[in-house]
Parts: structure tokens; sequence; C-alpha cells
């Protein structure tokens, strides 16, 4: 997208344009440039590779990060590439650690590489503890940057090319939002949309808010027109991407509602399913409940995080629902949808979890009987409400927990997940099955994987395909014939 701008049209010995994006083209064609005198010292063209840690978020952050290194003329690289970013996560303390081990392997190769240069951007580098343990124990590092300037990739990475310090750009906040850039899909079929930026719930373990800055949308029009533009370059399913989508344009100048929005979305041609991620229990109303129901496009899975099962916790964890509001909202998602997928994410061992805390959160995943979910142990993030709280719960209790936690939500999951055994379901064909040759791998309505004999000229098409053997938490499946009834599932 926006890949079609001549970057050999710009004037690059005049001075930068101030407004955005012309301001980034300008500095992708100053790149471009040395990518040319590069060549010619070298006899091949500089690499770039960008690594993404965390959430689908920054996935789709990375693609237009990689759509800029390569309208700046960069070939797409691996480790050892001469341009290294890693978009970093913050969410849990794990996530960091794994930025720093990587860290030690890079100045390896970085002592191999003199030229190589390391970008460093995203969630991590807006807390300033953490740059400042890159700048005092990894000062081999060149470039970092928050998440609120990834669009200046261009301009810092030229910035870059003519210091030898560290260039570092991270922003407390914006309210500025720069989409008409180039991005690079890593799928050709399928790809995220932000519809809006920030969180401004504060749950009290929870860093995103401060990393993330507070919540913008963005104006459906500008939303429907880049799906119109996907659709006609082949996506044929959308993930709609925001930290709470359910209080999606409640601040725009004309308010609009996510359920609105879903509509708009369901009626682009051309797109065949649409998703989204994430929904608060406490904003989901009913207007989106009958939207997702008469929606044919959207498909029949909801990730509905349930953080913990009890009230008590539930309150001091700031989410605003207790129990039983979790409880009856699930009761009429199902009562509109019966077969409708739910996934959920949960926490263990928030500060001062009992026994008892803990059984409410098993009860719950008992009644619900999630498709799946995604367990959490708790990590105390700095600056976060929940992080000067006293009675944090010591780790052998938590992990005790945790695994009971994982045995029960994978029970569940490997009986209900299994529910469509021996029907017809469509299928997003994705891959080519890295294990076993002559199969591919695809995706349900309801996200659950399939793999199937086929080839690679399926990636990418919707086929109908019979789910002939369960395995628990995937089918092997085969394409379906005539013969073979075709379910209505999305
Ligand atoms: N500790 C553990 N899990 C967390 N999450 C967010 N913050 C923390 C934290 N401090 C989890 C929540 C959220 C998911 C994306 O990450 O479950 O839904
Ligand atoms: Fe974090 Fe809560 Fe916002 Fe989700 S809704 S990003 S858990 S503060």
């Amino acid at each position: 997208m926006y890949n079609e701008i001549d970057l050999d049209k710009i004037d690059i010995n005049s001075e930068p344009p101030t407004e955005e994006p012309a301001r980034q083209y300008y500095f992708m064609a100053k790149c471009r440039e040395w990518v040319r005198e590069f060549e010619e010292k070298h006899g091949r063209r500089p690499t770039a590779c960008t690594q993404t840690f965390g959430c689908q978020m920054n996935a789709r952050d990375s693609e237009k990060l990689k759509g800029i290194l390569l309208q700046a003329g960069f070939e797409e690289g691996d480790e050892e590439a001469d341009f290294v970013l890693y978009n970093t996560c913050t969410v849990r303390d794990n996530a960091n650690q794994k930025v720093y081990g990587h860290l030690g392997h890079l100045q390896a190769l970085k002592k191999k590489n003199p030229h190589m240069k390391i970008g460093l951007c995203g969630c991590m580098m807006q807390e300033p503890e953490a740059v400042e343990k890159i700048r005092r124990s990894y000062g081999f590092v060149d470039l970092i940057f928050g998440t609120h300037n990834i669009f200046k990739l261009a301009e810092l990475f030229y910035q870059c090319l003519a210091r030898k310090e560290m260039v570092v750009d991270v922003w407390d906040g914006t309210d500025q939002t720069v989409e008409q850039l180039p991005a690079k899909r890593k799928y050709s079929f399928k790809s995220g949309v932000n519809i809006m930026y920030g969180c401004d719930n504060f749950c009290s373990y929870c860093i995103v808010p401060y990393v993330r800055g507070r919540e913008r949308s963005r104006r459906p029009e500008e939303i429907l027109a880049e799906i119109r533009r996907l659709a006609a370059d082949g996506v044929k399913e959308v993930m709609l991407l925001g930290q709470n989508v359910n209080s999606y344009g409640k601040k725009l100048e004309e308010p609009v509602s996510f359920a609105e929005l879903l509509r708009q979305v369901n009626e682009v041609e051309g797109i065949r399913r649409i998703r989204f991620m994430t929904s608060h229990p406490k904003d989901l109303s009913d207007e989106l409940i009958a939207a997702m129901r008469d929606c044919k496009k959207v498909c029949r899975h909801l990730h509905l995080p349930l953080q913990s099962g009890s009230s008590r916790i539930l309150k001091i964890m700031n989410r605003r629902y207790t129990k039983e509001q979790y409880l009856e909202l699930t009761d009429r998602i199902r009562q509109a949808m019966p077969d409708i997928s739910l996934t959920t994410d949960i926490i263990v061992g928030f500060p001062g979890e009992t026994e008892e805390d803990f059984a409410e959160t098993l009860d719950v995943v008992r009644r619900v009987r999630y498709d799946s979910a995604f367990t959490f142990i708790y990590s105390k993030r700095t600056g976060t409400p929940a992080a000067a709280m006293e009675d944090q719960v010591p780790g052998e209790i938590v992990k005790d927990r945790f695994d009971r936690l994982l045995r029960l939500v994978q029970k569940i999951s490997s009986e209900v997940s299994m529910r469509d055994a021996k029907t017809v379901q469509e299928v997003l064909v994705e891959s080519e099955n890295d294990h076993q040759k002559g199969y591919v791998s695809g995706r349900l309505g309801n996200n659950l994987l399939v793999h199937f004999p086929g080839d690679v000229s399926l990636i990418g098409r919707i086929v109908p395909v019979k789910l002939v053997e369960p395995k628990g938490f995937y089918y092997i499946g085969r394409l379906a014939s005539e013969a073979d009834d075709m379910q209505d599932n999305r």
C-alpha cells in the first residue's frame, strides 16, 4: 500500500518537508541513495531484519517497519543482516528478558560485521528504566525509538548513518497518527488493520496504558478505505486491532460504535472473514452481539479476557465487572450465537489472590468451557498500581495454581474445540505444512488449525474441508467433495 509513490522523483537535495508523511518519503529517498552507494561498494544491497516480540499490534507495526525498509531499498535478511530491528514488548517481564538475551547474541554478530546497525523500538523502549539499562550495558545499540513514532524509521535510520553515538527518540505520547506509509504484509491474503491505538482502562497490573498512551480511534472512512485497498490487493481476512475495540469511536468528533463499524466492514466486497481483538467485557454491548450475529463475515470467535474469576480480585484489578456479570455476558453471547468459540486470558497470582479467589477462577473456566485460554503468571510491572501492593503471592504457590489451571484449561479445550469433528467447514489455507510433505495448513472461522493433503496453489483460498480426525488442538482433514455436506459456518 502506498508502495506506488515514486521515490526517485523526490528532490533529496532540497530541505526535508515538515509535514507527514511527505517528510518520511523524503528520508526513504535519502536512505535509498545510501543503499545505492552501499551496493556500489559491496557489490550487494544491504539487508534488514525485523523481529517481533509480543502481540498482534506489534506484528502489524512490524509490517509497517518492514515496508519502510524495503521502500528504502533494503533486502530482507536474517539475524545476521546489516540492520537488525527488534520491535519489543514489555507486558510481562519475560518479554524484556528475552530482548536482553537476544542482545547478547547480537553483540557477537556485530563484532564480526562492524557495519551492522542494531535498532530497538516498541513498548519496552517507552520505559525509561529499560532505555537507561541499554545505554549503560548495551552501548553497541545504534537506534532506540518508541511506540508513538514508528513512522519515523527512515528519518531515524538516516540520522544513525551520520552519527557514531546511539540515536534515541522516544515520545511520551502523541495525538498524531501517520498512516499513509508502506507496509509489507507477512501474508498476502490476510492483514491486521489498526482501528484504534492506546488504552484508557488502567487495569492495575497492566503497563500498556503507560507505553501505548491514551486511546485514539481512527475515523471509520479511513479504516474502510484501507480495508477496500486491502481487498483490492487480494486480502480475504482482516483482523481489526485495538486494545479495547469495544470502546472504539466513542471519542470521535462524530461518534461511531464498534458495532456500526463492524456492519460497515461487513459490506466491503472481497473481504470474506472479519476478526477483531481485543474485547473488554465491561464494554461489550448487546448492539455488538447483534452485529456479530447478523454479519455473515464476522468469524464465530470471541476473545474475551477474564483475568480472574474472583469479583474481589477483579475489583482490585480495576476491571469494572464482577464474576456474575462476566458469566451473564457469556450466556447472552451464547444465546445469540450457540456455535461461538470463546477464548480468554487469565492471570494467576495477582497480589492478594487467595486459594478461594483462585477457586473462583477455576469455577468460571468450568462453567464457560473456553475453546482455549492464554494463562499468565502475574508479572510485576514497575509504575503500575499492582506493583506497589504489599501481599505479592509467593512463587511456589503461584506455580502450583498455574499448573492446576493449565491442566483444567487444556482438558476442557481438547473436549470443546473438537466439536466440529466429521463436519465440513470452510478453511482459509495459510501455508504449506512444515512437518508433513504434501500437506497444507489452514484455519477454521473459529481459528483452529487444520492440516490436510494439498499443494501450494491452495494458499490464500477458502476451501471446504472435511474434518476427518480430531487431534485435541487441531484437525487432520481432507478437501471436501460434492458428496460431503457443507455446514453454515464462518
Ligand atoms: N502480568 C501478567 N499478565 C499480564 N497481562 C497484562 N499485564 C500482565 C501482567 N502484569 C496479560 C493479560 C492481558 C494479556 C495481553 O496479558 O491477561 O489480557
Ligand atoms: Fe491492559 Fe486492561 Fe488496557 Fe487490556 S484493557 S491493555 S489489560 S489496561
